[in-house]
């Protein structure tokens, strides 16, 4: 049985808030609040890239985990926002830990899901070696977004956040997870230029339409409501509880009215749901991971408390996982 042995989060200094947009763009603080919760983000400084978030992350978990970086076997790096196109984040992030030369990779573009699918796959890696697995989900998704757009701008923010699993229950068991894959719905929410369709050209910088992140909010919104919802319910179903057993939920945080509707369908109460997009925005695969080292670092997870991570994001993909705490 693996279990997650340590906790790690990081967000840059810098606060934006929604002020700080309304003087830049047409939008206002009432508007973002009523429409998606958030308040304030960070955004990382001029200096600061994908890389020192995940390592500062990452210390954390290590250190929580009472190990070192040279007690690490494995990196997975789950980002949309990495350091370079190649080589990618982990390579980066094992040189700065100065962990061991280990095997570590991203999980590139999985989208806001991209770390609860890394627990899964460090689930199975650290069980069946066994290893010592440390995973990060990352986003400097400032650098990503067209500041000049207030459909996307406004709703996000840059972070961090880390787990060390090991194959021992630790201070979590991983119980059970699920993921899946809507490849059809690609086109709701991209970043195209870059790849082989868009290469970096002046015509693709000069074309607003494939140089940033574009999203269809009310597509991801409908689609992020039913699959992490369902995905709840199959990974409780896998492991034959319910969702009356479920002491806590830790959804992915993009939008405090998507987090809503996830809960009610599950039937939980506001206090059994953990939300902390007010503070820091979408961190796209950090905000899973960020959100539960919060929940563990104040108080609100207990010794003996099941709680469900559930995540969404572009592809479409979608994975949750249960832990007993
Ligand atoms: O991590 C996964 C990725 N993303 C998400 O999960 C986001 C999912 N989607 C959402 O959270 C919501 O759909 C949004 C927050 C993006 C948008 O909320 P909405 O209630 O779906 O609004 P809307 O897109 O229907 O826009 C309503 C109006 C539009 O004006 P008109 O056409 O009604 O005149 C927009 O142009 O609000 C306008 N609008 C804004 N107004 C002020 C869009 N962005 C802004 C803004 N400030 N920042």
């Amino acid at each position: 049985m693996a279990g997650i042995l340590g906790f790690g989060g990081y967000t840059p200094k810098q606060v934006v808030s929604n002020d700080d947009w309304a003087q830049r763009l047409d939008t206002s603080d009432e508007w973002i609040t009523q429409r998606t919760g958030i308040k304030r983000r960070r955004f990382v400084a001029e200096d600061e890239t994908t890389v020192d978030l995940a390592a500062a992350a990452a210390e954390l978990a290590i250190d929580d985990a009472g190990l070192t970086a040279s007690d690490i076997d494995e990196i997975i790096v789950a980002t949309d926002t990495p350091e370079m196109l190649t080589p990618d984040t982990a390579s980066f992030l094992q040189q700065q830990l100065g962990c061991r030369e280990i095997p570590a990779f991203d999980l590139g573009g999985s989208g806001c899901a991209g770390f609860v699918l890394g627990l899964d796959i460090a689930r199975a890696r650290a069980h069946l070696k066994p290893k010592v697995v440390l995973i990060v989900g990352v986003e400097v998704i400032s650098r990503m977004i067209s500041l000049e757009d207030r459909s996307t701008a406004v709703l996000f923010g840059d972070g961090a956040g880390a787990v060390v699993v090991g194959p021992a229950p630790g201070r979590a068991r991983l119980l059970a997870a699920t993921a899946g894959t809507d490849g059809a719905q690609s086109h709701i929410l991209n970043v195209r230029v870059g790849g082989t369709r868009f290469p970096f050209s002046q015509a693709t910088i000069d074309d607003g339409s494939v140089g940033h992140l574009i999203m269809d909010g009310q597509g991801v919104f409908k689609h992020a409501v039913q699959r992490m919802s369902a995905a709840v319910e199959d990974v409780i179903g896998q492991i034959n509880r319910t969702v009356r057993d479920i002491a806590l939920i830790v959804p992915h945080q993009a939008n405090v009215r998507i987090i809503d509707a996830v809960r009610r369908r599950a039937g939980l109460e506001p206090d059994q749901v953990y939300v902390n997009v007010d503070e820091y925005g979408n961190t796209g695969s950090a905000s899973v991971p960020l959100a539960l080292w919060e929940a563990v670092e104040t108080g609100r997870v207990h010794s003996g408390d099941l709680v469900v991570l559930t995540a969404f994001g572009a592809g479409f993909h979608w994975a949750a996982a249960a832990l007993q705490f």
